[in-house]
């Protein structure tokens, strides 16, 4: 099927697309874990993913793109394999579970990549439009939150960890850029994003996604608002 064919089945899809983002150590597995307790509660059928992976084969990317490296990694070598996985993520899980009406929840998708592979490593972000475009056709989340915490907070997180990935053990100076990108996304589109402040002890927290969640599913309910 070619894109555009996807691209106009998609309209037609009745599930939402979700995706829970923020830079490293903002706590994203555990409020993954509440949003995805708050669906079911509000009985509604979703399936939970997370970039880069989701399959098998995208899965094999993310190990290739987080693992140790002796050779130093291209950002352009590495901004194609994230878009690899996120083309076979997309056709093989996220399209058609949005096509049966489930909701999707997506731990990352391509806000990461303007953070991580734009901010981060300095692509230029025509170019990962560019791609964007490309894998995804008109494709984009109906709702996306962004958990933001301070550095000083993260790092705490961060530095309990066992082991940290390629993309862990960059400088302060990397995952500062990276969490200035994701605020200025959240805060340039405010009707698809909400910004967390995930500073915030942990029941305000989830008492704040719960009211993003709220509305969402309130509007989604009402008939003539539904996609
Ligand atoms: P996580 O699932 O533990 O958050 O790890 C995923 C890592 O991959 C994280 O360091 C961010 C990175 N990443 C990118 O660099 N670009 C992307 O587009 C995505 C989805 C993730």
């Amino acid at each position: 099927m070619s894109v555009k064919n996807k691209v106009d089945e998609l309209k037609a899809r009745k599930g939402l697309f979700v995706v829970l983002d923020g830079g490293e150590g903002v706590g994203k597995s555990t409020n993954s874990e509440f949003i995805q307790q708050y669906l079911t509660s509000q009985s509604i059928d979703f399936i939970s993913t997370r970039e880069p992976g989701g399959t098998p084969f995208a899965e094999k990317i993310r190990q290739l793109v987080l693992s140790e490296s002796d050779e130093s990694i291209n950002a352009l070598s590495e901004l194609l394999l994230i878009f690899a996985a996120r083309a076979q993520h997309l056709n093989q899980k996220i399209s058609p579970a949005l096509l049966a009406g489930q909701w999707v929840l997506c731990d990352r998708f391509t806000d990461a990549t303007y953070a991580y592979q734009g901010s981060g490593r300095g692509i230029d972000t025509s170019l990962i439009s560019e791609c964007e475009n490309l894998v995804q056709g008109q494709l984009r989340p109906d709702l996306t939150i962004i958990l933001d915490a301070p550095l000083s907070v993260t790092r705490k997180r961060l530095d309990e960890r066992e082991s940290l990935d390629r993309m862990e053990k960059e400088s302060l100076d990397f995952h500062e850029r990276v969490a200035s990108a994701y605020r200025e996304r959240a805060l340039a589109s405010p009707e698809t994003y909400a910004l967390i402040d995930a500073s915030q002890p942990l029941g305000n927290v989830q008492a704040d996604i719960k009211k993003v969640l709220d509305d969402v599913i309130k509007k989604w309910r009402e008939p003539s608002d539904r996609l």
